[in-house]
This record gives C-alpha cells, sequence and structure tokens, in this order.
C-alpha cells in the first residue's frame, strides 16, 4: 500500500531570539515521523509570504504562533490526514489551494512550510536516506547536481540585527580558496577571533553579539567595517581576495525612506546612484566579491543601473527584492535587476516553491544562496537543502551560537558521509562566470 500521511502535529516553540514559533511534526503511515522547526526574520521584504502571529498582547507581547498551530493541528491536518505522502510537491500544492492566498495569509506560510519541512524528514526517515538525498528527488531538475556550499559567513553585523549605529546589515565573509568545506569553515573561526583582536586594538569596545552571531561594535561609519573586516582576513593569516573575499548585505530597504538612503551615522543621505557610486568605490578599495540588497526592494530602475555598473564582476543577492518568490525573480531577469538571488523558505512558504526559484535562477544563470533567518532554531534542514539544490552558497550567520552551528556541524557531518565536490576554488563573482 502507498505511504500516507497519518498524523499531523504542531506546537509552540521559541526561536534564537527568544520569539515564537512553530514545531511541526508529521507522521507516516510507516510509522516514520518527521519534526521541523520554523524559523523567523528581522528584516523581512515587503513582499513576503505571510508569517501568522496572534497579535493577543497577553501571550507573548502578541508574537504567539497559536493560530498557526491551531491551522496544522485544525484544517490541514483534516486535509491531509490519509493523504499520499511521496509526491511532495502535490502535498505542496495542495497546501497552497487550501490556504487560497497569493501571500499565505489565511493559514501562514510559517504553518505552511513546518508541514512541507516536516513532510521531507519523515519521507528520508521512511526511505532510510540522509534528508539532502530525499530534498534532491524533490528538487527534480536539481538531481545529481547536489554539491558542497561554500558559505558566506557574518563577522560584523549592523542595521536591525545589532544594537550599534551602522545602517549596513551585514559584513560577511566568503573563505573560497580552500579545498574543503571544513578548511573553509577553520578560516572563518580564525577570522572571527582576528576581528575581536582588530576591535579592540583600534580601540572600539567588544559591545554584544549581534543577533546572527557576528561582532555588533559601535563604529562611526559603514566603511570602517570594511576596514576592519580585510584586517582581520590578513591578521588571521590570509590573503584577502585569494584566499577570502567579502560579502556585504547592505539590507538597504530598511534605511530607504521617500526616495533616499539614509546614512544617519554618517550624517548623509544618498540616492540611488550614489549608492551605486559608493559600491563601486567600495568594490575597488576592498576584496568584496558579493553585495546583497545594495538598493530598495522596489527601487527597480536603481537595481538596473547597480547591474549595468557592478553585474559583470559582483554577485548582486536580491533578497528583499525577490523574497523567493518565481515571478519577482522573473521580473528581475527581464529588466536585468541582479544577478544572484537569496533563497529563504519561509519567504515563500513550501519547499516546491522554494525549488521553483532555484531552477529558475539556475536556468538564467542566476546564482543562488540558500539563507538561515536572523530568528532561527536548533533545526539543521537547512544545510540539507543547500547541498540537495545544488545552489553552490550558503548563508547561516556566524560561527557562534548553535542555532547556526547546527546547519555548520550538519555539512560537516554531511562532508564525511558524502563525497560531494566542494566549488570554493571554482568560486567566481559577477554575470561574466554566470552566464558561462
Ligand atoms: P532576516 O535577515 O532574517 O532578519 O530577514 C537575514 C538577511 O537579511 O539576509
Ligand atoms: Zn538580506
Amino acid at each position: 500500500m502507498s505511504l500516507r500521511i497519518t498524523k499531523l502535529d504542531a506546537w509552540e516553540i521559541l526561536d534564537s531570539r527568544g520569539n515564537p514559533t512553530l514545531a511541526v511534526a508529521v507522521t507516516l503511515s510507516d510509522g516514520s515521523l518527521g519534526v521541523a522547526q520554523v524559523p523567523s526574520g528581522a528584516s523581512t521584504g515587503r513582499h513576503e509570504a505571510v508569517e501568522l502571529r496572534d497579535h493577543d498582547t497577553s501571550h507573548y507581547q502578541g508574537k504567539g504562533v497559536r493560530k498557526a498551530v491551531a491551522n496544522v493541528v485544525g484544517p490541514i491536518a483534516a486535509a491531509l490526514t490519509g493523504y499520499p505522502a511521496e509526491d511532495a510537491a502535490a502535498v505542496d500544492r495542495y497546501l497552497c489551494n487550501l490556504d487560497g492566498t497569493p501571500n499565505k495569509s489565511f493559514l501562514g506560510a510559517n504553518a505552511l512550510l513546518g508541514v512541507s519541512c516536516a513532510l521531507a524528514r519523515s519521507l528520508s526517515t521512511s526511505r532510510r536516506e540522509p534528508l539532502w538525498q530525499t530534498l534532491q528527488h524533490q528538487a527534480l531538475q536539481h538531481q545529481d547536481s547536489a554539491v558542497f556550499p561554500v558559505p558566506m559567513i557574518n563577522i560584523f553585523s549592523g542595521g536591525l540585527h545589532a544594537g550599534g549605529q551602522i545602517e549596513f546589515q551585514d559584513f560577511l565573509i566568503i573563505p573560497h580558496g580552500f579545498d574543503t568545506y571544513s578548511e573553509s569553515l577553520e578560516a572563518a573561526v580564525a577570522i572571527h577571533r582576528a576581528a575581536a583582536q582588530v576591535i579592540h586594538q583600534s580601540g572600539y569596545l567588544l559591545t554584544g553579539v549581534a543577533d546572527e552571531g557576528g561582532w555588533g561594535p559601535r563604529l562611526e561609519s559603514n566603511g570602517k567595517v570594511l576596514q576592519l573586516l580585510t584586517r582581520s582576513i590578513e591578521l588571521a593569516g590570509f590573503k584577502p581576495s585569494e584566499q577570502v573575499s567579502i560579502a556585504i548585505d547592505a539590507a538597504s530597504t530598511h534605511f530607504f525612506e521617500f526616495g533616499e538612503y539614509h546614512l544617519r551615522s554618517e550624517g548623509r543621505s544618498l540616492c540611488s546612484a550614489e549608492m551605486v557610486d559608493l559600491f563601486q568605490q567600495w568594490t575597488q578599495q576592498f576584496p568584496i566579491v558579493s553585495i546583497e540588497d545594495g538598493l530598495a526592494e522596489d527601487d527597480w530602475d536603481g537595481w538596473q543601473l547597480l547591474t549595468a555598473q557592478l553585474g559583470e564582476h559582483i554577485n548582486l543577492i536580491g533578497d528583499d527584492l525577490f523574497t523567493t518568490d518565481t515571478s519577482r525573480l522573473q521580473y528581475g531577469i527581464d529588466t536585468n535587476a541582479a544577478n544572484a538571488v537569496l533563497v529563504k523558505m519561509n519567504q515563500i512558504g513550501t519547499l516546491t516553491e522554494t525549488f521553483r526559484v532555484l531552477e529558475l535562477a539556475a536556468a538564467h544563470g542566476y546564482s543562488a544562496v540558500v539563507s538561515a533567518r536572523s530568528g532561527e532554531t536548533e533545526d539543521s534542514f537547512l544545510a540539507d537543502l543547500a547541498v540537495a539544490s545544488g545552489a553552490g552558497q550558503i548563508k547561516i550567520g556566524s560561527i557562534t551560537r548553535s542555532e547556526r552551528l547546527s546547519k555548520y556541524n550538519r555539512l560537516l557531518a554531511i562532508e564525511r558521509e558524502a563525497k560531494l565536490p566542494y566549488p570554493g576554488r571554482e568560486f567566481r563573482a559577477g554575470r561574466k562566470k554566470l552566464l558561462q
């Protein structure tokens, strides 16, 4: 008899910021159980699918997810109990129809994603195969394209993730000049330690750790971070550009207002063209290979300018711009905006739709970075997804805090169990390479 879904359960848990999120459990007719935990963002894009929250101030200041839990154990469980389990794409389609809204606002993208991921995990248990293999089958066109992801690792944080005053959100490293993932990870840890020394030596206070585990010192300007980061790479004994490069996530939607980008820490506001010039200047001064959300989520004209000016040599990643949505990505492809996409499952709400975005990107020479959220859990699902997707890049956060390390450590386990290619040394930024 074919495998069926026999039971769904869900409950409220806490994420890495201490905010409620969901855990979902799916049981199959052969007894296989899969549990998944749902991440949650802070610098969310306007076009993301709806994360359903209770807005009942008597429970976790309104941030509870009891409604989403009730949707899983109520209407979703009623619809899916007895449903064939093996065609996960059909289950996801059914979930989307059940929700019936374009942005998952009826049942909640958090409820839907929990079910989608828990189902994948229960299938991997049933088939006695690692999750990344199950996901690889689900990814259809990505069959046999599993590849180890090169990590993009947060060292300094600003913006909505840190208490400091700089506007740009993430200053990251890409340790690409290494033969294996584990060597890249070791280099990242050394650079993270060196960064602490550099902050101290430069006379800044080693203040709080930011939401994704990076350093969040109070600095006078965004450009200062790039100096400190380049110095950290050198102090750790690595060659900038050759072995380790820099990536930025400006998350600029969150300081864009009335047509201008407000760099309050620096006492200036820039128009889109001036932002593009600033990035151009930085790419000449620092070993930058990747810029995410350099411009705001609906500043399409600015994105076209940015792409025309820097797209040849730099990865220009749309996060808030694309929100893991095929129609927004298609618009970007049609209008020459960006050349890469950040892929966050909960921006769209199901695994199947996440795979569609990865496929669309691959078909048009856009690179893809599979990404965590700032609010994470100990679930390591993302590591398997990144491997299965063949995206070749993953963004998890810093190399401290266990909600991040569960993913880094899961990748170490996959590295041990599977001989997959690691594209570190082939890592190249920009459109030229992407279209080859
Ligand atoms: P978020 O941040 O999860 O708070 O949206 C991550 C990112 O912007 O990449
Ligand atoms: Zn981002």
